[in-house]
């Protein structure tokens, strides 16, 4: 090792969150970061969002489907069974429910609320404190689009102009067909990429307001 390689390794392990030495490593950056996320950044199909969510409506989902029975009681079970008590298991009996039903509805709330033993005020305190739980129903595609600084920057409010526009929607509202709904969202977290639309559970960057035909296109 040179003289200067030992410098930095000491600079190195001065930094309170040096982990140690990893040793010497050649993995390819497709290796560490998936195929999807390397190479050409395509508008047509996108690659997985930052965080996994299942937003939209799918065709099958029943807003009063039963919430606890069958595969879904064993799946609570094992809910409860990672967490120290039932508030703590909050999050993910919701995220189950949003599963199940495609959105959280007032009723959900108090169903999780007795299921739990939770007072209902707290269950709609979290629940509605998450943009990630929706609220009412949303229509098959979810489509996002980022407006925060980047994203406005390069053409954000024109994109969600032409969403709009392509989609025949008002903002939140569901498409005439129930496929599309469209919300402008803060950053993303993919502000290199500007404009940045999520649209369930995949990413689409770059985009331009004229790009929005053959992205609605490609959505079955
Ligand atoms: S500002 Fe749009 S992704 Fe961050």
């Amino acid at each position: 090792m040179s003289s200067e390689q030992t410098r930095v390794r000491q600079i190195r392990s001065k930094n309170p969150g040096f982990a140690g030495e990893t040793g010497e490593f050649d993995l390819t950056e497709a290796e560490i970061r998936g195929t999807d996320y390397v190479g050409k950044r395509p508008l047509d199909g996108g690659h997985p969002a930052v965080a996994g969510t299942l937003p939209y409506q799918l065709a099958e989902r029943d807003p009063e489907a039963p919430l606890f029975e069958g595969p879904y009681a064993e799946r609570l079970e094992k809910i409860l069974s990672r967490y120290p008590d039932r508030q703590a298991a909050l999050l993910p009996t919701l995220h189950m429910a949003h599963e199940i039903r495609g959105h959280i509805s007032p009723e959900t709330m108090d169903e999780v609320a007795r299921k739990l033993e939770l007072p209902p005020a707290y269950v709609r305190g979290v629940a509605t404190f998450y943009t990630m739980y929706n609220l009412r129903p949303v229509g098959r595609y979810l489509i996002q689009v980022c407006t925060n600084i980047s994203c406005n920057l390069c053409g954000g409010e024109e994109v969600m102009e032409a969403f709009l526009e392509a989609t025949g929607t008002e903002a939140g509202e569901v498409s005439a067909d129930g496929r599309f709904t469209v919300i402008e969202v803060e950053c993303l977290g993919a502000c290199g990429f500007p404009t940045v639309v999520q649209i369930n559970d995949r990413y689409y960057e770059n985009v331009k307001p004229g790009d929005v035909p053959a992205i609605l296109e490609k959505l079955k």
